[in-house]
């Protein structure tokens, strides 16, 4: 079926035909983004998941917006499968709507590590930096992070695999880490490019002893973070810093320094990474987190390389290419590149850390 006119393909025989079919399809996914995406920044999944089903009008009412635009999303999201209606075929105001179990964990349950309801946030994020992108490729300039959607979104999908599985699962893996961090004296903790905090704040929370400087060059990240660790109780022993990874004036001794998913996006990462060996007690441990993916470009390309070359190509690499003589290293920071950078900032090897994570590697640098 084409999904964009509801014609039956003609007969699906050659590679063309194939292309144009997936592209079809294409479209049809990216209408699914875009209508998620109304549904989540308006709070109607979250509305239908509290209060139950409702019609055009209830759904309208209780969320403060217009009932005819929300039956026609409604009438979207059942004809998409997200929804359910209990009696299509009554008139369409007295059509009721209601979020199936399996839509109302995967849309509305923020402790679900199936929760991806602002998965079409970030994407939207992308859409918003097409203008400068185009720009940018034509004149090699870079584009700083920073739009609220790209930031909260970040934050928020990463959010319930931090704080269920970061000290549970994943530092468990590295048990001289995860000793230290039980410990007497209290161990200290340094997050590189610390985003919303989550990281941060699920090390205070699992590991009771420990005190987390955080730190980020985005302040809107930084103030994210700090409102965040409040709310769960753990203020008192993190600490959020905006600066520059590349230079940050804190006191070294770190028992664990750790960058998740940050060190691709920085046009500098020799001298973050040099900050992070040198701010590591000489005992400590440094740990990168970056993209499972393959060691060298390949084709037909692994599922993780296509997904994070989409990133790289959207985002990432316009990240790593701001000011001057920067790494341009984008979302594909391959173990060889890592080595090279940690060679130039120091450190005489890079090992896996062998932590059990589907979309990451865990790399120790020693030295
Ligand atoms: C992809 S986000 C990851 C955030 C967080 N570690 C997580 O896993 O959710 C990368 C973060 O690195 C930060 N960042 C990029 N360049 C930086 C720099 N030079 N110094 C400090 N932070 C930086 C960005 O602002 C962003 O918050």
């Amino acid at each position: 079926m084409n999904q964009t006119t509801g014609c039956e393909h003609p007969a699906v025989t050659t590679d063309a035909h194939r292309l144009a079919a997936r592209l079809s399809d294409a479209t049809l996914a990216f209408q699914d983004v875009l209508t998620i995406y109304l549904g989540e920044r308006l709070g109607l999944y979250d509305d239908l998941g509290r209060h139950g089903p409702a019609t055009a009008a209830e759904l309208a009412a209780r969320t403060g917006t217009h009932e005819r635009y929300v039956r026609e999303w409604l009438e979207q999201q059942a004809a998409a499968e997200f929804l359910g209606c209990s009696d299509p075929s009554a008139p369409p105001e007295e059509r009721r709507f209601f979020l199936p179990p399996a839509s109302a964990e995967v849309l509305t349950d923020r402790e679900s590590l199936l929760w991806s309801a602002a998965r079409p946030r970030s994407l939207v994020a992308l859409a918003h930096k097409l203008p400068e992108l185009l720009e940018a490729f034509r004149s090699g300039a870079g584009i700083p992070d920073g739009t609220d959607d790209a930031r909260t979104a970040q934050g928020d999908l990463g959010r319930a695999a931090f704080l269920r599985q970061l000290a549970t699962e994943w530092l468990p893996a590295i048990p001289e880490v995860d000793t230290r961090l039980q410990a007497e004296p209290p161990a200290r903790v340094l997050d590189i490019g610390c985003g919303s905090g989550w990281a941060s704040i699920a090390l205070a929370r699992g590991y009771p002893l420990v005190r987390v400087d955080g730190l980020d060059l985005d302040r809107a990240a930084v103030e994210d973070a700090r409102a965040n660790a409040r709310a769960h109780g753990v203020a008192e022993r993190t600490e959020f810093h905006a600066c520059d990874a590349a230079a940050p004036e804190l006191h070294e001794g770190y028992d664990l320094v750790i960058a998740f998913e940050a060190i691709h996006d920085m046009p500098r990462p020799v001298e973050a990474l040099a900050a992070m060996r040198r701010l590591a007690a000489p005992s400590g441990t440094v740990l990168v987190a970056e993209m499972r993916i393959g060691e060298r470009f390949t084709l037909p390309a692994p599922p993780n390389d296509r997904l994070n070359y989409g990133w790289s190509v959207l985002t990432c690499l316009a990240s790593s290419m701001c000011g001057e003589g920067p790494a341009g290293t984008g979302t594909l920071l391959r173990r060889g590149t890592l080595e090279s950078f940690a060679r130039q900032a120091g450190y005489t090897s890079v090992e896996d850390a062998g932590v059990p994570h589907e979309g990451w590697t865990f790399w120790r640098l020693l030295g």
